[in-house]
Formats: structure tokens, C-alpha cells, sequence
């Protein structure tokens, strides 16, 4: 029985930031942003929205009423959760209207949690074959304003319908994972903005792929051309053209120049969107789907998750027959559809999450968005549908 991904959905918010202008603002040659760490664009998340409702707003891309009754897991992976104790997926799961004879929870390990969750939901549903389960990667990237980590900031979620007989990817064998205590990157508990210790982060990150993909091609007997292309978790786009430069750098010529062109295509909403943690490996295997003119049924794509602290798991999935029919294009439009801010709203709008007050109302006018935090009550979280 092929199980794998049936449908995927994204969401980030109307807003966003030009890099170049950024780059000007904090004295830095803007090609430093563009070319060097391989950003053009990056999402600014308002108020009214967090990860609930960037979660809720992915998965109602794919979450039709028909689907109401047979999904009966739901797995928000996360590392920019809202609440201490609560589940952002217990908050989802209503907002969606899903059934309440359901299992909802939140999983954390840094930019692999919505991994562990597809992992999760795979195991589920091979033993459970009639259901489906959502699976949702939602983040808010924070560094600081003027840190160096600020051009790799960005948000958004990504929603994973996991079935039987999928309409999209079938998971093609098992993993292989890697797991080390490392102090890459972290957020002590009462910080909003992450720490981290950037260059040895994007050093553990490629150390960590390169045992993974070791490992996968001694237990499967893989080589490169196997795939037909490959999907990388994109903190910024810079670090995923390493790792793929990584995965080449023993072919012929001719063949590191087919990757390198292949890649440009699993980068290109990465780019403009920048980072969203959990989501962003998900969100380059859509851009890869939804920009490629080169994939075929039945060709394998493979795909690196990396998770700061540290996990590393590199696994494959095949297209299934029919997959260009669940690509709708709805991405392109979302991303088409956003509205530039300037480099002082968007210091205004970051300065103004840090804190959420109790008892405070936010103005959910310009928020077009279906799901919205519309106030906080006496610290408890109020989300309205508006359409
Ligand atoms: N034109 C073209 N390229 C230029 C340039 C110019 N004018 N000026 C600089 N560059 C290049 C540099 O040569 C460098 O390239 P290489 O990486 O290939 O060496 C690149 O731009 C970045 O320049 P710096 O190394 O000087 O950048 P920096 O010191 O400002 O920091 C960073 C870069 C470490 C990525 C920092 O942005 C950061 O800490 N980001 C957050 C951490 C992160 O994303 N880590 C990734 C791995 S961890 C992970 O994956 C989990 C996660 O999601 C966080």
C-alpha cells in the first residue's frame, strides 16, 4: 500500500519586505542579502496573525468538508508556539470545524518537528489505513532587529493531508536520522527571538547531511542520479545551494550543472518568502513541484530535514500518477497577491509583537486573511473565521 502526502497547502501574510531595501537600511551591499545569503523577499507577519492562524489558514487551502469526517489526527509541529501548555493543533482542529473523536498535539525539535510529524502520521496511517491526518509545519522566524541573523527572518505555515493511496508523493522506503545535543541555535523559555551561533549552525547543518545521506546510500544502495531532484530545509536559500553543491561535488560537470539548475526551482518561493522554520522544507518541495517543467510520475525526489539542537533525517518520496492535478497554483497567487511595506513598518509591526498585552483588541481590517487573532481576553487567545 503507497502512503504519503494527498495535498498541500500554504499560507504566509500579505506583507512583505524588500531585501535589497533592507540591505541599504543596516549599510550592507544589498548583494550580500540577495547572492549571498539568496533572500529577494521576506514575509512580515502582523499582530493578527501567529501560528495558529498561519496553521489554520495553510490547512484550510486543503481541507475540504468532505475530508471532516475522516481526519482524526492532527500534528502541529512548531518551534514558535504561542502557549506553554496548550496545543496549537487543539486551537486548529476547531477553527477548521474538524470532528472532536480526533487526536491533537504539538511536537517540538526545532526545524524538524512537522518531519517528525509526516513521520509520525505515515506510521499511523499505515496501521490505520481508512483515516487521514493532517500534518501542519507553522513558524514565525525572529532574530532581532540589526542582528545578523535578521535577513534569514521570515513566517508562514505548511499543511500536509497524509493518506493511503496519496494523490501527490508516496513515501519510498524509510529514513535515516541523525541526532546529536548541540548548542546551534536555541530560545530559552521567556525569549521571543531566538539565539544563535550562526556560522557553526550552517556547519552542523551540512555535517548532519552529510551523515544522513552517507548512511542512506550505504542501507538502500542509493546514488544521486536516483533522484530526480532533491527538496533541502531553507533557512535562507544560500545554505540549501551548499547543500546541494555538497551532494554533487564528486559527478561529472555536466551533471552538477543539471542539479545546480534543478535546484533553482525548489528555491524560488523560498526566496521570497524567507524563513518558516518547521515549514520551510515542505514550502521548497511545493516550490519544487509547482516551478519544475522537468518531473515525471514515478521519479524520486529526495529530501533533507534539519532540525537545530540537532536532528538530521533524509528520506524519499515518489510522484504518484496524476500528481499535476493537485497542483493548483493557488501559491503562486497568494505570493503574487502581497502588499510591500517599508523598511520602518516593518521595524513598527516587529517591535509590536514582542509583547501582547492582556485584554487587548487588534485591528483585523487590513488582515484579509480567513483566520485572525482578534484580542487577547484576560490572557486567553480569541480567533475569529471571517469568511
Ligand atoms: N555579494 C555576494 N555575496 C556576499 C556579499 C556580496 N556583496 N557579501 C557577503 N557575501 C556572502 C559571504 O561570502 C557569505 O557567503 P558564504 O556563506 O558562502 O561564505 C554570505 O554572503 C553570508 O555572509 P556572512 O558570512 O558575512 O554573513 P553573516 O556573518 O552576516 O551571517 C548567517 C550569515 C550566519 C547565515 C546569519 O544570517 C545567521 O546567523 N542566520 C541564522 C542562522 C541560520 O539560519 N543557520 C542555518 C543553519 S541552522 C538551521 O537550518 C535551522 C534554522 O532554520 C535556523
Amino acid at each position: 500500500m503507497k502512503i504519503g502526502i494527498d495535498n498541500i497547502g500554504f499560507y504566509t501574510s500579505n506583507l512583505f519586505l524588500d531585501m535589497a531595501k533592507l540591505a541599504k537600511k543596516r549599510n550592507e551591499d544589498p548583494n550580500k542579502y540577495l547572492i549571498g545569503i539568496g533572500q529577494e523577499k521576506m514575509a512580515v507577519i502582523p499582530k493578527t496573525q501567529d501560528i495558529v492562524t498561519l496553521g489554520a489558514n495553510a490547512a484550510s487551502q486543503i481541507v475540504t468538508d468532505d475530508l471532516m469526517d475522516e481526519i482524526d489526527l492532527v500534528i502541529v509541529g512548531t518551534e514558535s508556539g504561542m502557549d506553554n501548555s496548550k496545543s496549537a493543533a487543539a486551537y486548529i482542529a476547531n477553527l477548521l470545524g474538524l470532528k472532536n473523536s480526533i487526536r491533537t498535539f504539538e511536537i517540538k525539535q526545532a526545524c524538524y518537528g512537522a518531519t517528525a510529524g509526516l513521520q509520525m502520521a505515515k506510521d499511523y496511517i499505515q496501521i490505520h489505513p481508512d483515516k487521514k491526518a493532517l500534518v501542519i509545519g507553522a513558524d514565525i522566524a525572529k532574530y532581532g532587529l540589526k542582528t545578523k541573523g535578521e535577513p534569514t527572518q521570515g513566517g508562514g505555515a505548511v499543511a500536509m493531508l497524509v493518506s493511503a493511496n496519496p494523490k501527490l508523493l508516496a513515501f519510498d522506503g524509510d529514513s535515516t536520522y541523525y541526532a546529536e545535543d548541540v548548542m546551534d541555535f536555541w530560545r530559552p523559555l521567556g525569549y521571543s527571538e531566538a539565539k544563535v551561533d550562526g556560522k557553526f549552525s550552517t556547519n552542523v547543518y551540512l555535517d548532519f547531511l552529510s551523515h544522513v545521506y552517507a548512511d542512506y546510500q550505504d542501507t538502500y544502495g542509493a546514488k544521486l542520479t536516483d533522484f530526480a531532484s532533491f527538496a533541502f530545509h531553507l533557512p535562507y536559500t544560500k545554505q540549501g545551494l551548499k547543500a546541494i553543491k555538497f551532494l554533487i561535488q564528486n559527478e561529472p560537470e555536466e551533471v552538477q550543472a543539471s542539479y545546480l539548475n534543478k535546484f533553482e526551482a525548489s528555491r524560488k518561493y523560498n526566496k521570497i518568502v524567507g524563513n518558516l522554520y518547521t515549514g520551510s522544507l515542505y514550502l521548497s518541495l511545493l516550490s519544487l513541484l509547482e516551478n519544475a517543467d522537468f518531473l515525471k510520475e514515478n521519479d524520486k525526489i529526495g529530501l533533507y530535514s534539519y532540525g537545530s539542537g540537532a536532528q538530521g533525517e533524509f528520506f524519499a518520496m515518489k510522484l504518484v500518477e496524476g500528481f499535476q492535478s493537485v497542483l493548483t497554483g493557488k501559491t503562486k497567487n497568494l505570493l503574487a497577491k502581497r502588499e510591500e511595506i517599508s523598511v520602518e513598518e516593518y521595524e513598527k509591526i516587529y517591535q509590536s509583537t514582542l509583547n501582547y498585552r492582556d485584554n487587548e483588541v487588534f485591528d483585523v481590517t487590513e488582515d484579509h486573511a480567513r483566520y485572525v487573532l482578534a484580542k487577547i481576553d484576560d490572557t486567553k487567545r480569541i480567533y475569529i473565521k471571517q469568511f
